[in-house]
């Protein structure tokens, strides 16, 4: 506890041990992480919680199907979940296990005083219940349905409820449903993003029912206080993990509790929405506890269009990616291509993809690029001019801006739209590296080149502080490069990129390749001879192929040239590009530029005339002998992928 820094508490949902963690629940940790570490970043303290949700009907019934008692049933898995956690960095504070003693005695004190409160009290419960999502279901028509009737299905999961009729401790919700209308009006970015705040708002209008927190037909939780014949209702169990595992109902812990709680942000799957966002707020209201600033509600990563679950067994197994691919591109991979408020499917080509394209060729080869040059021309130290010049402010000037969005982004929790950012400033970086052609001003101009150098060193060093929260291995291996030495528990990282005025010097030094394209999947000797013979590719080359519409922004004659121009190509979110075409003969640069064309985006870059070229355009040759641009027939978003 550091009364001089600012605190950020961070939760993510604690997860049911009946198999090790799979994609979606690494999705939800990774999430928890890179936010954590971003305000780390700017030297703030962070308490980061994950665990395990132990308690209930659902871990009870998993574990009598493989003759287990249900605590040695979760232990078995505990190991697995903090071996993947240990293996993606994920680096929390603690580790909740709801079996703790230290949880179930606190959740028996906050029992004992809403029962003393009188906001808990014993009545009959009849109704449906979901398993799989430890819920209760009740038809809004007929609330005490007839027992032989076939229940609803589970509103969340679709699955069959099951029918319950026993006596219960009830928690008098049904009290807090204008107290919880009122703090929707009144904190409109309590839950991100804010569409999803009107389901939970129209479900809370329609009317609240008081809550069964109790079960008699189980018992594998914790037993309710004053009557061994019930034991606690898992969420009002799990939910309270956010409060205990920072000292609540623990002697001694007050002063700890008092400085992290309330949480900052619980970070959720949609899935979960109505228990973080109804019933939570409400538990603490009736507890006299502050509640938490914010709830962080992201979408489902899906399999074939279908949630990605353990119940449907099209999970995707973190550990086999963490082998193939290592944690680094994972995360990145899972921060780009999923959008907070959406589903989004998941796929190894897009995951391959954007290793080889944005890790591989637009980070890792423009540090490669400079670092050879740098080398090459014996330069070690990279000392910073006293003035700049004005290219060099562009560079500068489109940093701050970039800078700008990313804390704008990171603040609504677009991450995907954060990272896009960063990889435009990217793109600018590798343009202006190319535009001024160093390894020719390496003999003609040395000032210009160190400049040119020292640049590109300067916005690798902003780039890798930025991306550090997503990837901080590798980040950390390529301040390593330029000889920088990361101080997170000291320094405020981006107050300091906003007043950086690029005056540091830069030690250079080799290091090993940051990012490993992965392996073509396709053995090119076995595809050679049906290619030739029957003049047909299979679907997966195609699916290589990466096709993308951009916006020619620049074009210019390369000198000696009768036939290249050199064009600078904006591809949206995946930056700008510079591409060599042989069209001179055909149109003139006015005829060019502003226009929308096709271009291959994933050619190897190429040198013509001494200048690199990182695309192709597309051409088609007409009737007259003319040449043809391809184009979309209306215009769309620049960096569109052709299917
Ligand atoms: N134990 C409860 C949470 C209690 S929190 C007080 C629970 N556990 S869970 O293991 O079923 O799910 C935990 C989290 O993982 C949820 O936020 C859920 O949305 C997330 N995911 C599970 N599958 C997912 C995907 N396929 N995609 C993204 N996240 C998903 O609910």
């Amino acid at each position: 506890m550091n009364s001089f820094k600012k605190k950020f508490y961070v939760t993510t949902p604690i997860y049911y041990v009946t198999a090790k963690p799979h994609l979606g629940s690494l999705y939800s940790t990774l999430l928890a992480d890179v936010i954590a570490r971003w305000h780390r970043l700017q030297n703030n303290e962070v308490f980061f919680l994950t665990g395990t949700d132990e308690h209930g009907q659902k871990i009870a019934q998993a574990a009598a199907a493989v003759s287990k008692n249900p605590k040695e049933f979760v232990d078995g898995f505990i190991d697995a979940y903090k071996k993947v956690w240990h293996e993606y960095e994920l680096a929390y504070t603690h580790f909740i296990r709801t079996t703790d003693e230290s949880h179930t005695k606190a959740v028996q004190i906050w029992l004992q005083r809403l029962l003393d409160k009188g906001d808990i009290y014993k009545a009959f419960y009849q109704g449906w219940y979901c398993t799989p999502c430890e819920a209760f279901v009740t038809e809004k028509s007929d609330e005490t349905s007839v027992v032989e009737q076939k229940g609803p299905f589970c509103p969340t999961c679709s699955r069959d409820t099951v029918y319950l009729s026993e006596e219960s401790y009830f928690f008098r919700l049904s009290a807090y449903q204008e107290k919880l209308l009122k703090l929707y009006q009144e904190n409109p970015h309590f839950i991100v993003p804010k569409e999803r705040a009107h389901e939970v708002i129209n479900f809370v209008k329609d009317g609240l029912r008081d809550l069964s927190i109790s079960r008699t037909t189980i018992s594998w939780g914790i037993p309710f206080p004053g009557d061994s014949k019930h034991v606690t209702y898992v969420w009002a169990d799990a939910l309270n993990n956010y409060i205990t595992a920072v000292g609540y109902g623990q002697p001694g812990k007050e002063k700890e509790f008092e400085y992290w709680w309330p949480a900052d942000l619980h970070i959720l799957g949609k899935d979960i929405i109505r228990f973080h966002a109804i019933y939570w707020p409400a538990f603490l209201m009736a507890s006299g506890l502050p509640l938490p600033k914010q709830l962080l509600v992201h979408g489902w990563i899906k399999m074939d269009e279908q949630k990605m679950s353990k119940s449907l067994g099209n999970v995707v197994d973190p550990e086999e990616l963490y082998t193939t691919y290592g944690a680094e591109a994972v995360r990145y991979y899972l921060m780009r291509q999923m959008s907070i408020n959406q589903d989004t499917n998941f796929s190894i080509h897009d995951l391959e993809q954007r290793i080889t394209a944005d890790l591989a060729n637009d980070l890792g080869n423009l540090l490669n690029r400079m670092t050879a040059l740098a080398e090459k021309n014996n330069l070690t130290i990279v000392d910073s001019p006293p003035t700049w010049s004005a290219d060099v402010q562009a560079l500068q000037k489109s940093f701050q801006t970039m800078l700008h969005e990313v804390k704008s982004y990171m603040h609504d929790y677009t991450l995907h739209m954060s990272l896009a950012s960063i990889w435009k400033y990217i793109a600018q970086t590798n343009a202006f590296f190319h535009a001024h052609e160093p390894w020719k001003l390496a003999k003609s101009d040395e000032n210009k080149f160190k400049e040119v150098v020292a640049a590109t060193c300067h916005s690798l060093h902003g780039i890798s502080l930025l991306l550090w929260p997503v990837m901080p291995h590798s980040m950390q291996q390529l301040l390593t490069s330029l000889g920088v030495t990361l101080s997170i528990e000291t320094i405020d990282y981006v107050s300091e990129l906003e007043n950086d005025s690029w005056q540091r010097s830069f030690s250079l030094k080799k290091i090993p390749t940051l990012f490993v394209k992965p392996e073509p999947k396709i053995d090119k000797e076995e595809i050679k001879e049906p290619m030739i013979d029957q003049n047909v590719i299979d679907i997966e080359l195609l699916s290589q192929v990466e096709l993308r519409v951009g916006t020619i922004e620049h074009c210019e004659s390369i000198p000696k040239s009768d036939k290249l121009y050199k064009l600078q190509v904006n591809f949206g979110e995946h930056g700008m590009r510079q591409i060599l075409s042989g069209v001179k003969l055909f149109f003139t640069p006015d005829q060019l530029i502003g226009k929308q064309h096709v271009f291959i985006f994933n050619l190897k870059p190429r040198a013509m005339m001494g200048t690199e070229s990182q695309g192709m355009i597309l051409t088609a040759t007409d009737a007259q002998g003319g040449l043809q641009l391809i184009s979309a027939a209306h215009v769309v978003p620049n960096g569109t992928r052709l299917k």
